[in-house]
């Protein structure tokens, strides 16, 4: 198996992925203009070579032109295919026209990428209104689970554990889980009035007042949703939640104010690089990148 590896943006994971497949990573420098503008300079012969490019879409305004320059400058320099390995992919969650006049960026999103890339490969992206990454995108896409590094992670680390989903869409992906370790768990129900106000509902948890309540939710963003949910268990008199985040967005303060909150714990798997990283999906990444080139 023989292919090229870059990381525009230096991801811890092009590493790990690179070491088992015992390759080194290739280097490519974006020089960054007095306007703003980038250029995209390869210094090796990539022609006719398989490239991957491993970065996850987080921050995607500021990340995604750069990166698009890199695959086409790659494709330029004669590279076979160009593949995207991006453990987070943005713009999930714009899956329906939430207010007359929006648009619909998740599928505008994925037309640029299915035009720029030959395949996909990513870690649970946000499918809710859409079943299937093939109902926007056009390219190959292989979704990865995050579920059994979870489980695995949970089961080392925390001692009788009930597991909590913050809204419906997290059902998916908590039952898995909780199937996994042999845990109870339940979901709550969520609605969220603007970006910022989030209300959810907790079903009678008596039952569960020794047990270690663990929230678990795909996409940590404004950390709203999951506030609110520690604010409820904590109504509730259960014990103090691990919160465990497949994608650790944090934007702005959302980490500082989760930590300021009764919280026990709040860890995330290593899709976007954060010091609240403890779960690492590369096994299943590696996984993934042989099925692609099997
Ligand atoms: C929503 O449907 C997702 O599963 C998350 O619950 C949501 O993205 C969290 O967003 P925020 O942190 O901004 O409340």
């Amino acid at each position: 198996m023989s292919f090229s590896i870059f990381s525009l943006y230096q991801h811890p994971l092009s590493v790990l992925i690179a070491e088992r497949f015992k390759t080194r990573l290739s280097v490519c420098t974006q020089h960054v203009f007095p306007d703003g503008e980038t250029l995209i300079k390869i210094d090796e012969t990539i022609s006719d070579r398989k490239v991957v490019l491993i970065d996850s879409l987080d921050n995607t305004n500021q990340k995604l032109l750069p990166l698009l320059f890199l695959a086409r400058t790659v494709k330029d320099l004669g590279a076979s295919e160009v593949g995207l390995l991006a453990p987070y992919l943005g713009y999930m969650r714009q899956d329906k026209q939430f207010h007359a006049g929006e648009g619909l960026t998740s599928k505008y999103f994925a037309e640029i990428i299915s035009r720029h890339f030959d395949w996909m490969i990513t870690v649970d992206p946000h499918l809710h209104r859409y079943h299937d990454l093939s109902d926007i995108y056009t390219i190959h896409s292989l979704v990865v689970h995050a579920a059994t590094a979870i489980a695995e992670w949970i089961d080392k680390n925390v001692e009788n554990p009930v597991l909590i989903g913050p809204d419906s869409e997290s059902e998916q992906w908590v039952k898995d889980i909780a199937q996994q370790i042999n845990a109870p768990y339940f979901i709550l129900e969520k609605e969220r009035y603007s970006d910022e106000t989030v209300k959810v509902n907790l079903p009678n948890v008596d039952r569960y007042k020794n047990h270690s309540p663990v929230l678990i939710d795909d996409i940590i963003s404004s950390g709203h949703t999951l506030q609110e949910a520690v604010h409820q268990v904590n109504a509730h008199q259960m014990r103090k939640p691990v919160c465990v985040a497949v994608h650790p967005v944090f934007a702005g303060d959302a980490y500082e104010r989760l930590l300021a909150s009764p919280i026990d714990r709040m860890v995330s798997c290593n899709t976007i690089p954060h010091e609240s990283n403890a779960i690492d999906v590369s096994e299943l990444l590696i996984q993934a990148l042989k099925r692609v080139y099997s």
